[in-house]
């Protein structure tokens, strides 16, 4: 069987940290590196976090150190939501900083799609700086990209302003280089991830299932992304689930934006779902998931996780 080879960039976070588990030990997939960025804390922390992941899970990909800051706005964090370290709740051993590369993040993800046979799928879930800028840098990759999985976004309303996703509202400008890329991109958004929960039974259950499970229930314990008792949003696990199960989503072909100059609205993602731009589509945007089948498969590919 030929693994389907994907970069993940990422910016750990806790439900960074399920999407990982889970992307990493799927026998189906061939994962190369791993990019971090700055995103729901500071860049030396998200690298430090995947570091720690990586030892905990006993993989050995490598892992490259990219943006420590958006390409024009100003940071923002989401330590309210991950807490302070990023991913607060667990005691991770030290970390083997011999897996981080000397490459920067874009030099290695250059590097790596450049030498590929095959094409590689980018899967980002978070902020898209360090993508912006491997295309601003080297657009010959595009014709080497199969697709980009991305979480970020939303149809609607936002999770970070009235309007505007997290991802993408903190580095609205990269989103914009990346949707305007010409290399096909799929949307899981807030549409979907708002729908990915998990509930206490489950939490439960994670909790005795593998060491996996163990670590993640300890994180959902601080995991303010929702609440631990109503429901808590597996937001990037959703890029990770379109992946490998995309049946699970309903989805809708069409043009998408960037918002860069609203007052109120910047890092919107504008989705014309009624073609009023009269523009070619872009982005295969995720509308829907079926929550229940989801949850499901989230449970039964941390199964799989040591
Ligand atoms: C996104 O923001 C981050 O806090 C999460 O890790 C996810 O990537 C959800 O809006
Ligand atoms: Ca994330």
């Amino acid at each position: 069987m030929i693994k389907r080879p994907i970069i993940i960039d990422t910016d750990p976070g806790i439900d960074d940290a399920v999407a990982l588990a889970i992307a990493l030990f799927n026998e189906t997939l061939d994962v190369r590196l791993i990019t971090t960025v700055n995103g729901n804390v500071s860049l030396d922390k998200v690298t430090y976090n995947m570091l720690r992941l990586m030892k905990f899970f006993d993989k050995h990909v490598p892992v490259a150190k990219g943006a420590s800051t958006p390409l024009i706005v100003e940071p923002v964090d989401a330590s309210d939501i991950h807490g302070e370290t990023g991913m607060d709740g667990y005691e991770f051993e030290e970390p083997d900083e011999g897996m981080l590369l000397d490459d920067h993040a874009v030099i290695a993800m250059y590097k790596e799609i450049m030498n590929s046979e095959q094409k590689i799928t980018l899967v980002p879930i978070g902020p898209l700086t360090n993508i912006a800028l491997l295309f601003r840098m080297y657009p010959e990759v595009k014709d080497k990209i199969e697709e980009i999985i991305l979480m970020g976004g939303s149809t609607s309303r936002g999770n970070a302003s009235v309007m505007a996703e997290f991802n993408i509202y903190a580095d609205p400008e990269a989103a914009k280089i990346v949707f305007s890329s010409g290399v096909p991109i799929v949307m899981a958004g807030l549409d979907v991830g708002l729908k990915a929960l998990v509930y206490p039974e489950d939490s439960e259950i994670l909790k005795d299932m593998n060491d996996t499970g163990h670590m993640i229930y300890h994180l959902f314990k601080k995991y303010r992304g929702g609440s631990f008792n109503k429901g808590l949003k597996m937001y990037d696990s959703c890029a990770v689930a379109y992946l490998l199960q995309p049946d699970l989503f309903e989805t809708v072909d069409t043009f998408v934006d960037v918002e860069l100059n609203g007052e109120l609205t910047k890092g919107t993602t504008v989705v014309d779902l009624k073609g009023y731009l009269k523009k070619a589509s872009n982005v295969k945007v995720c509308i829907d998931v079926d929550a229940d089948r989801f949850k499901q498969w989230l449970m039964e590919n941390l199964k799989k996780c040591k």
